[in-house]
């Protein structure tokens, strides 16, 4: 099956559910038995038991974890009530107390933030690495290395890494490769293909789709899945049923959303590349951008987030006239919905030891599904009020 047909059939099993097409959203914390012998099979291994308690698991977040499952090419998946509960569920599993932790210096910050606290706390060292290096990820490595951790393209400055050479180098080291792949979506990077181990998805951003609900996913190769499953159970992940339903709502209409979002994506990224204003847009499928041949080779589409940098000069009063006009570009912090975005940022947030004379402001755009013209139009206007305001 191709991609479109597993993202809408994947997970349903409507005559299990008398006919309904959408599984139904299951509220469950106890779960009866029929007999003495079930509910005993269910006490010897709760997990192997599907439906034996509601934190373990409903046929609602079975559902969607056979659906992510499928489209990322795993074999099992599980769920956390965030992408970033996903992201530490997925640490914890993996590392002990003595263990070293390569992480990329291009994660999610609370991801960072998480490793160098509570990782920190539980003696878990984390040595950051730039997401350049590629191969030469080597000589980073030590013998208690248990795990890189690897974020492509990265956060905010969407430098792409090259994960078949990272996991090799790791692989050879004993140690596994784990990736937040949120950007890409389970569409159009395939992880395991590549090289990844554990993959995390945010499935706040592109499978809810609707900036309504917070999610995490996450899948992994088939000898690791005991040592997961176990480490989600003991630290009582689940997510709520409500969540877990929009999320299965989203993936059913995930393939024509993303391919929506590429398309505007792209449209606004060359769009912007023309403004004066503008020194560089950070996007990997622009065929001049830094990251492209990788893209290229390893990915299967872009989605609708990048960024673009200002050229110096650009004060706060003229970026507030750009911002504060936009009549379609909503200014937050999330991404992954139907609506377009547009957040500030300067290169220091991301890559905090950045010269003060080259810390530019910078803006990240989702490129939501609404009319690229009107989109580009709206831009436009606001670039114009900058230069007025400068
Ligand atoms: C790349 C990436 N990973 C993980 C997360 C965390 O997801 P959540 O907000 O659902 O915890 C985010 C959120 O912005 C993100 O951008």
């Amino acid at each position: 099956m191709k991609d479109q047909t597993v993202a809408v059939v994947a997970g349903r099993h409507p005559h299990a559910h008398y006919g309904v097409v959408n599984t139904p959203v299951y509220r469950a914390s106890t779960i009866v038995f029929k007999t003495f012998a079930e509910f005993e099979a269910a006490a010897d291994d709760p997990a192997e038991f599907r439906f034996a308690y509601g934190r373990l698991g409903t046929p609602t977040s079975a559902s969607l974890e056979e659906a992510v499952a499928q489209l990322e090419g795993a074999a099992h998946c599980r769920l956390a009530p965030s992408g970033l509960a996903a992201i530490t569920t997925a640490l914890m599993a993996f590392l002990s107390a003595g263990d070293h932790l390569l992480l990329t210096a291009g994660a999610y910050q609370p991801t960072i933030r998480f490793c160098e606290s509570i990782l920190k706390k539980f003696g878990i060292e984390t040595t950051l690495y730039d997401p350049l290096v590629g191969a030469d990820i080597a000589a980073l490595m030590r013998p208690n290395t248990r795990v890189v951790y690897v974020e492509s393209p990265s956060s905010g400055l969407f430098e792409v890494q090259d994960i078949p050479a990272l996991a090799r180098v790791a692989h050879e080291r004993g140690a596994i490769v784990m990736m937040d792949n949120t950007w890409a979506s389970p569409l159009f990077f395939k992880p395991f293909e590549h090289g990844v181990d554990v993959s995390i998805q945010a499935a706040t951003k592109y499978i809810v789709g609707h900036s309504d609900a917070m999610l995490g996913t996450i899948t992994c190769r088939e000898d690791l899945w005991h040592t997961l499953k176990r480490a989600h159970r003991e630290l009582g992940m689940m997510a709520g049923p409500d969540d877990i339903y929009l999320a299965i709502r989203g993936i059913r209409t995930l393939a024509v959303r993303l391919a929506v979002h590429q398309e505007n994506g792209l449209a606004l990224a060359r769009f912007i590349k023309t403004r004066p204003e503008v020194e560089r847009v950070l996007h990997p499928a622009l065929e001049d951008d830094p990251g492209y041949a990788l893209w290229k080779r390893d990915f299967l589409g872009a989605s609708g987030l990048f960024a673009f940098k200002f050229k110096p000069g650009v004060t706060k009063e003229a970026l507030a006239a750009m911002l504060d006009g936009l009549k379609f570009f909503g200014m937050g912090y999330s991404w992954g919905g139907f609506e377009s975005l547009a957040a500030p940022f300067r290169v220091s947030r991301y890559r905090p030891e950045t010269p003060q004379n080259e810390d530019a402001w910078c803006i990240r755009i989702h490129a939501g599904l609404e009319d690229p013209q009107e989109l580009i139009a709206d831009l436009d206007a606001g670039f114009d009020r900058l230069r007025t305001a400068s």
